[in-house]
């Protein structure tokens, strides 16, 4: 298992962020949004998205989840697992949900109704990567970056068994 073809690279991804980013600080308002970065996948993108909204003028609050739908490397064990919860109160909050990659859709489609549940308003979705192929559950991002195909990638956070998370550009894995 290596690093294979380079898919997007940090040029694209750049651009690509700061104008998601353009098109969410002019829907969304600062005071009542809070941003919820899955863990530990989208951390590079998370951080990349908050600086990239403050430029545009949109400086909300973060704060975190942490869950897993992997077992291992790159199967899907089909559950999710809520490991750690927001700590911030989401009542009557507009939340921005951040996740690296959404594949099946299970994770995103869980966490936006955990949010539901915790009194949030509104629960706007994004995602730096889209695969539908593979969608299980009927959900899409508001706002995605760049739709893949059906093949297992890695870099800018997302990993393998946690590895390859560092790398600043989306590469293919190669088995
Ligand atoms: P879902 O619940 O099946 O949509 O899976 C979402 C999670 O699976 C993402 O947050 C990623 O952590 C992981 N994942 C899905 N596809 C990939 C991939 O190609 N590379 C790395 N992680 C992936
Ligand atoms: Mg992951």
């Amino acid at each position: 298992m290596g690093v294979g073809k380079l898919l997007i690279s940090q040029g694209d991804i750049a651009v690509k962020v700061d104008h998601m980013a353009a098109l969410i600080a002019s829907r969304l308002d600062g005071s009542s949004t809070i941003m919820v970065g899955l863990l530990n996948g989208s951390v590079v993108f998370l951080s990349d998205m908050m600086r990239s909204l403050s430029r545009h003028g949109l400086c909300p609050l973060v704060d975190f989840m942490i869950v897993s739908s992997y077992k291992d490397a790159t199967g899907s064990s089909g559950k999710v697992d809520i490991e750690q919860d927001v700590r911030i109160d989401l009542k009557s909050r507009t939340v921005l949900l951040v996740d690296d990659i959404v594949d099946t859709g299970r994770t995103l489609a869980e966490v936006r109704n955990h949010i539901y549940a915790k009194g949030a308003m509104d629960v706007i979705t994004c995602a730096l990567l889209d695969k539908p192929s593979r969608r299980v559950e009927n959900i899409s991002p508001d706002y995605t970056g760049f739709t893949i195909d059906d093949v297992f990638v890695v870099g800018y956070g997302l990993d393998a068994g946690n590895k390859y998370r560092c790398l600043p550009y989306i590469a293919v894995l190669e088995e």
